[in-house]
């Protein structure tokens, strides 16, 4: 059976572990040839490991396993110069650009009275956002003759706000501003460009001392199973997360021809979160009663 994006080369950043390494798979086994970037460097701020070299070299042996070609570049997508050499490198190597997923991202606590919040904000807003801009910009000229999809890994906290991560939340919110508007530009060349919009996700992101700590109220050693609760509750569905091949299921979609029509969008993957109703929901008020009895 032909994979959905059979002969088609895909970009990924953020591609050394967590939804980067998954999306990376699934397109793979759908047929794509592969180029991952990642920083592979740790972040000032940043309160758990980023990716790594090593980790980057995993996805690439992975991606090979399925018998697709794989580049693995360590690029910093904040920067320009870094990602226009890796886009020519996938061009030269590969003799084109499909797809271009933006996923790499950087998600911190830090409340707004917080000392360091300005250096904080800056650097989320800077990574989070200002970078994919420029990853974008990176890639529109090798996109333009043939068309191609550009996904952006926004948030369910760029649709509906988040506790104690006013940086991440700006920059998400911003992220879909932005795919708006280089959807409409960039419409004539066919050049579809969407967002997808998870809730909580299985990935060193999530799980982290600095995040337990947030969800749990401030406990400072609050456990995976302390937050289980806190991040159900912002769910409908009966989750308190999801697994990152949740999302890569909605990125093929996006990249293959089925999505040929769609452009402009933020898809919610986040089981319900960004439609919440206002209020006690009835899996809170359960928690509720089951706490006073
Ligand atoms: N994990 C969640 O709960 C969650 C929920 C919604 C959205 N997201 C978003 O999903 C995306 C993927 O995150 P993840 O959950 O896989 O986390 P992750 O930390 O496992 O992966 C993110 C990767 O991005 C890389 N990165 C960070 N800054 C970079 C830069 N300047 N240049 C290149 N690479 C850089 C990191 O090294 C890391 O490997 C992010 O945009 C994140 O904001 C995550």
């Amino acid at each position: 059976m032909t994979g959905r994006l059979e002969g088609t080369v895909a970009l990924i950043t953020g591609g050394a572990r967590g939804q980067g390494r998954a999306h990376a798979i699934r397109m793979a086994e759908e047929g794509a040839d592969i180029v991952v970037t990642d920083l592979c460097e740790q972040l000032p701020f940043v309160p758990y490991a980023m990716g790594t070299r090593e980790e980057l070299d995993e996805t690439l042996a992975e991606v090979e396993k399925r018998d697709r070609r794989c580049l693995a570049i360590t690029a910093d997508a904040r920067d320009s110069a870094q990602m226009h050499d890796a886009i020519a490198r996938t061009v030269n190597e590969f003799g084109r650009l499909d797809t271009l997923v933006v996923n790499h991202g950087i998600g911190l606590p830090h409340p707004v009275e917080e000392e360091a919040s300005d250096e904080i904000f800056d650097a989320v807003v800077e990574t989070n956002l200002t970078a994919v801009w420029r990853t974008v910009r990176a890639a529109i000229p090798h996109m333009k003759e043939r068309g191609g999809a550009i996904i952006v890994t926004a948030s369910a906290g760029g649709l509906v706000p988040l506790l104690g991560q006013p940086g991440y939340v700006a920059a998400k919110h911003g992220l879909i501003g932005l795919v708006k508007a280089l959807a409409a530009e960039l419409a004539p060349y066919w050049i579809r460009v969407n967002a997808v919009c998870p809730t909580c996700v299985a990935t060193p992101m999530l799980h982290n001392q600095a995040i337990q700590t947030l969800f749990s109220g401030g406990k400072p050693d609050a456990t995976v199973a302390d937050i289980v609760f806190p991040a159900q509750a912002m769910n409908l569905l009966p989750v308190p997360w999801i697994e990152p091949e949740a999302v890569s299921h909605a990125m093929v979609y996006l990249a293959s021809d089925e999505a040929k029509y769609v452009t402009g969008i933020a898809l919610p993957i986040d089981a319900g979160m960004s439609n919440q109703p206002p209020g006690i929901t009835p899996y809170i008020g359960q928690h509720l009663a089951d706490a006073a009895s």
